[in-house]
């Protein structure tokens, strides 16, 4: 499969996007091990959080799938039971950390393996900090990698100070640390997207913000209490039709029920910075997910610096955030993002690769990019590089080149945004309908970090 894109019209709509993927994940796991029946409703029905559904139905939950945003999980009270046969996480990375730190500390033994680009990825973040609270776990492919073989053993609670600021580490450890004597602590280096601290929080798990930044605390031997939850729209997804809107002089866009929680909104202050006008209203917070309206209205763009703590609360939206560097005027320079090698795809070598295809000067950096801004796009024949993220960036900029752009190999957008071709084909014929309701209240400009 592929998608053929051509310039596109002038924007002026309203959208909503599915279900956040990080969000789905964790309130399928968290829900499974409460002492009743929890509602989730904007479920992310994409590839890899199905992918959840399956392993915690092999682990034994019954979950009901009545309509394609609704679950109905069984919560057994932390009563997991011994699956058939080895769990299959496809290409999600977060289903397989997860699941290794939830896996860990049960009574019996488990293997979880997944597809190609998944077995490349490393596992060793979270095997490591795993053994240092006893559990018997090995990455059996080379280098660290999947499959990741699981002997459950009783775990004991441990401190952790990561290296690499990665809430799928963080929220692996707080997984284990439930299932475990005594009190886990999980410090970062720097502030990753916090879900499943908000989660815990949410269905009653006690956890401790230790003082001076010392991380997060869990205590084992606690049931999660069952509770509904209502999952906001994914702001990464959003974030591909933001950027399309921003970069086009006059172009105006609305985002409803979108995901507001400030450690994934990064984007927004970096397209503030380039120029855009964009205004957020938080509607909703009842559930500690804030959630509410983002309005954006395009400039011409001007080139910006990322780096520092930012790069955490932004990283799945670098790929998009490189397109509109190049679509900006003058230089644009990511750094410190050197996680992007270990993605679905090595982001940095495959951002640098589709740009130079359209025509764009790029340097490729071990850590990040340098992206000459403000030639014009050329249509051209671009690589998903399997990655989800690499082809729907690139089918933004296909809205913005000259000639025909063809994104090939999509069907991994499946893992994270069922329904984008579907949005992108109503922007590029322009089959949406003129709506705006203005927003109230407008963000401030933030600054990058400094080095
Ligand atoms: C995710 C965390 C991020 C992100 C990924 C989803 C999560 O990965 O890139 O798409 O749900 O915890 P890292 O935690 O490895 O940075």
């Amino acid at each position: 499969m592929e998608f053929r894109v051509k310039r596109a019209p002038r924007i002026e709509a309203e959208i909503t996007v599915p279900g956040d993927k990080s969000i789905s994940h964790r309130a399928v796991i968290i829900s499974s091990l409460s002492n009743g029946v929890c509602v989730l409703r904007g479920f992310l029905a994409s590839d890899d959080c199905l992918r959840t559904v399956q392993a915690l139905r092999a682990l034994g939950i019954k979950i009901e799938h009545p309509e394609p945003d609704m679950l109905i999980v069984h919560g057994k009270k932390r009563l997991l039971t011994a699956p058939a046969g080895e769990i299959d996480c496809g290409n999600s990375a977060t289903t397989m950390r997860l699941l290794a730190g939830l896996l860990a500390g049960q009574s019996f033994d488990s293997r979880l393996v997944g597809g190609a680009t998944l077995s490349a990825r490393p596992m060793d973040r979270v095997i490591l900090p795993l053994r240092k609270m006893g559990a018997n776990i090995v990455a059996e492919g080379p280098g660290e990698t999947a499959p990741v073989k699981i002997h459950g053993v009783k775990l004991r609670g441990a401190r952790h100070e990561l290296s690499v600021a990665s809430a799928q580490v963080k929220s692996a450890l707080l997984l284990a640390g439930l299932f475990a004597k005594g009190k886990t602590t999980v410090k970062e280096p720097s502030q990753s997207r916090n879900h499943t601290e908000l989660m815990l929080d949410y269905y009653l798990v006690r956890t401790v913000r230790e003082e001076n930044d010392g991380g997060i605390s869990i205590f084992g031997d606690q049931v999660p209490e069952s509770r509904d939850f209502l999952i906001p729209g994914d702001i990464s997804s959003a974030a591909f039709w933001l950027v399309a809107a921003g970069a086009q002089p006059g172009g105006h866009l609305l985002v409803r029920h979108t995901g507001l929680n400030d450690t994934r909104t990064a984007l927004l202050g970096v397209l503030i910075r380039m120029g855009a006008q964009v205004r957020e209203a938080i509607e909703e917070v009842d559930q500690v997910e804030p959630r509410g309206t983002v309005e954006i209205t395009g400039v011409p763009l001007k080139g910006t610096v990322i780096q520092g703590r930012e790069i955490p609360q932004l990283i799945d939206e670098l790929p998009i955030l490189a397109v509109a560097g190049a679509l900006a005027s003058g230089p644009t320079i990511i750094r410190h993002a050197q996680e992007l090698r270990v993605k679905e795809s090595d982001r940095i070598a495959a951002i640098a690769h589709n740009l130079r295809a359209m025509g764009v000067q790029v340097v490729e950096q071990s850590d990040g990019l340098e992206i000459q801004g403000g030639a014009t796009l050329r249509g051209a024949r671009v690589a998903s590089f399997g990655d989800h993220r690499i082809a729907m960036a690139f089918a933004i900029a296909g809205m913005f080149a000259e000639g025909e752009t063809i994104v090939q190999d999509v069907e991994c957008v499946r893992e994270s945004y069922p329904g984008f071709e579907k949005t992108l084909d109503e922007f590029v014929s322009s089959k949406r309908v003129r709506l705006t309701t203005p927003v109230i209240s407008s963000l401030t400009p933030t600054k990058t970090d400094e080095e």
